[in-house]
């Protein structure tokens, strides 16, 4: 009976509990898990800004926020670099700076979070330019410009 499956078999079926992405779709979810950030983001200065009546939304918005933050850390795996892709080399050329970058993203997104939970409003203002910091600073180096 084992002897039916082959190696080949067993190769797929490993690489498939691995959960290992093709290139192309750990692209993609990079750039879905970016267009979140960004919806969020948006969403919020939105609702901060007062331009639109959504208080009651606004610890939803951050939390995911925070949430996709932090997947930051898994959304460059090495071979996902080449493609349909902004990205730049430079991201798996100084792999610490680059997750520096990384942190600096998650600590900003989930102090948002803190203070927008928190409910005081002036300690939300302060947070958000860190997050809009994060987002440039990483970009301004790692993302092909435009
Ligand atoms: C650690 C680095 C890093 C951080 C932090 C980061 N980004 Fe990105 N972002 C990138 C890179 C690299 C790309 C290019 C991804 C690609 O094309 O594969 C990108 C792409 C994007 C895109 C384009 C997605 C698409 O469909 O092509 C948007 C929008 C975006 N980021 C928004 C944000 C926002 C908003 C934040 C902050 C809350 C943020 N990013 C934080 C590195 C980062």
């Amino acid at each position: 009976m084992c002897r039916s499956l082959t190696l080949a078999t067993i190769l797929l079926l490993t690489t498939t509990l691995a959960g290992a992405a093709t290139p192309e779709d750990a692209i993609k979810y990079r750039q879905a898990v970016m267009t979140t950030l960004a919806g969020n983001v948006s969403a919020i200065n939105l609702i901060f800004s007062g331009k639109v009546e959504h208080q009651d939304a606004l610890l939803g918005h951050a939390e995911a926020l925070a949430a996709a933050a932090g997947r930051l850390g898994s959304l460059f795996p090495a071979g996902s670099g080449t493609g349909k892709t902004d990205a730049l080399p430079l991201i798996w050329e100084e792999p610490e700076r680059f997750q520096k970058a990384i942190e600096t993203g998650r600590t900003a997104t989930a102090a948002l979070r803190d203070a927008v939970r928190s409910g005081d409003r002036a300690a939300t203002a302060r947070a958000l330019k860190p997050v809009f910091d994060a987002c440039k600073g990483c970009h301004d180096r790692y993302q092909k410009p435009e």
